[in-house]
């Protein structure tokens, strides 16, 4: 299928202008920040575009079709059903329109609710998704630019932009979000700490 003609039938599938709107500014900030950091474009543009496939499906419909899958439920997904439309859009993603890459489907699954160990294909679309130029909050450009030069840097302040949500709407965080902190917090903690000479070693042959 050509990416037309699947961007054709997400548009379908949604049944939303709003939504499919928001999915074709993913699709088109994922390809970009893809190709600016070396990986694949199509990809990103692909998991852009199908990354929210399930998004305006009611929560007892997300565990219905979850469980009719066996797709594993957590206990805070069973409080938050709305966290479960990343991992059964990848489910959609592959039934309705046969998208086998394990890379695109990781990050569909992965766009919502960080974890450690993500893809640079992961960061990138759900980068994309937190900070795509419909998204109104006042860090926003900030991050678009810092994504541009770097992932890490950009997935810590997406978390951190996302805590800072969930806490003044008062939301649940999930448990996996807290460890992808960790993670990031511990990559920009360490590169702090390196000592300049190891810093400078990949441009200094000697
Ligand atoms: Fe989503
Ligand atoms: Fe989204």
């Amino acid at each position: 299928m050509t990416f037309v003609a699947l961007a054709h039938a997400v548009r379908a599938e949604l049944r939303q202008e709003q939504r499919y709107a928001h999915v074709v500014r993913v699709a088109r900030l994922a390809d970009r920040l893809a190709a600016r950091h070396g990986e694949d474009a199509r990809k990103a543009r692909v998991a852009g575009l199908v990354h929210d496939l399930a998004r305006l499906y009611p929560a007892s419909r997300l565990i219905a079709e979850c469980e009719r899958r066996d797709v594993p439920i957590a206990d805070f997904e069973r409080l938050n059903p709305i966290l479960l439309h990343a991992r059964l859009g990848a489910e959609l993603a592959r039934e309705r329109f046969g998208i086998d890459d394990p890379a695109i489907l990781s990050a569909v699954r992965t766009h919502t609710v960080p974890e450690p160990g993500m893809s640079r294909l992961d960061e990138i679309v759900h980068i994309a998704d937190g900070i795509e130029p419909g998204r109104k909050f006042p860090e926003r450009a900030g991050l678009e630019e810092l994504a541009f030069r770097d992932l890490d840097a950009a997935m810590l302040g997406v978390i951190e932009a996302t805590l800072a949500y969930l806490r003044a709407t008062g939301a649940d965080v999930a448990p996996p979000t807290l460890a992808a902190l960790a993670v990031y917090q511990t990559r920009a903690a360490s590169r702090l700490t390196l000592p300049p000479a190891i810093e400078r070693s990949p441009a200094c042959p000697t």
